[in-house]
């Protein structure tokens, strides 16, 4: 464990039951709202792609941050993408549940720990080769970023890290988005 580990853990709350019974929701709304945990939370994310071999490979020297763009599901990976984008000085690009992205667009259905849904991507939101980190706040059953991880490569985008802040390792995410790597701040 980490010492921003145990800040995230001292910060976040446990809902029984949300938003379904027999769910645990975990809601890092109040990391979010901290300042100082928020930004500790945003250069982490960043930096985690210097650990990932992938991303420390492409990297072409001491200024690169190893992506040249940051990908965000919406909502929640909305705000740590724009804060993680703004820390190492790169754009953002949504993710977004079906219907919302007004150009063309790539579209992946997917399930999740309490429902399915559908994700899009623009497609020309990526220029092929780019670098991309996908970042999201939660890891559960994958599924979420195992859609995103696709669309991205369906429009020629190179995924050099996965990051999320919260991982629950139980329901099986990283397996699911293996052959990725997935950088979790906290595992829980
Ligand atoms: C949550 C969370 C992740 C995803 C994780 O988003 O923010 O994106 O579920 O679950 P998974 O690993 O099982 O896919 P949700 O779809 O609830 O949307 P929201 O961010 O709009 O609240
Ligand atoms: N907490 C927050 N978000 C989530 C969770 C959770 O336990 N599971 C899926 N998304």
């Amino acid at each position: 464990t980490t010492p921003l580990a145990e800040l995230i853990a001292s910060i976040a709350v446990d809902i029984p039951d949300f938003p379904e019974p027999g769910v645990v929701f975990r809601d890092l709304t109040p990391v979010f709202a901290d300042a100082s945990a928020f930004r500790q939370v945003a250069e982490a994310l960043a930096g985690s792609v210097l650990e990932d071999p992938r991303g420390a490979a492409l990297r072409t020297g001491p200024d690169d941050p190893g992506f040249d763009v940051v990908v965000g599901v919406e909502a929640r990976g909305f705000l740590l993408a724009a804060a993680v984008a703004v820390v190492a000085g790169t754009g953002v690009v949504p993710v977004r549940k079906a219907g919302k992205l007004p150009r063309s667009t790539v579209s992946a259905d997917y399930t999740l720990e309490y429902g399915t849904a559908t994700l899009e991507l623009h497609t020309d939101s990526i220029t092929p080769g780019q670098r991309v980190l996908v970042v999201d706040d939660v890891l559960a059953t994958g599924g979420t970023l195992e859609a995103a991880i696709g669309l991205v490569e369906r429009v020629g985008g190179v995924v050099t890290s996965v990051s999320v802040v919260i991982e629950l390792p139980a329901l099986g995410g990283r397996q699911r988005v293996a052959p990725h790597t997935v950088h979790a701040l906290w595992t829980t």
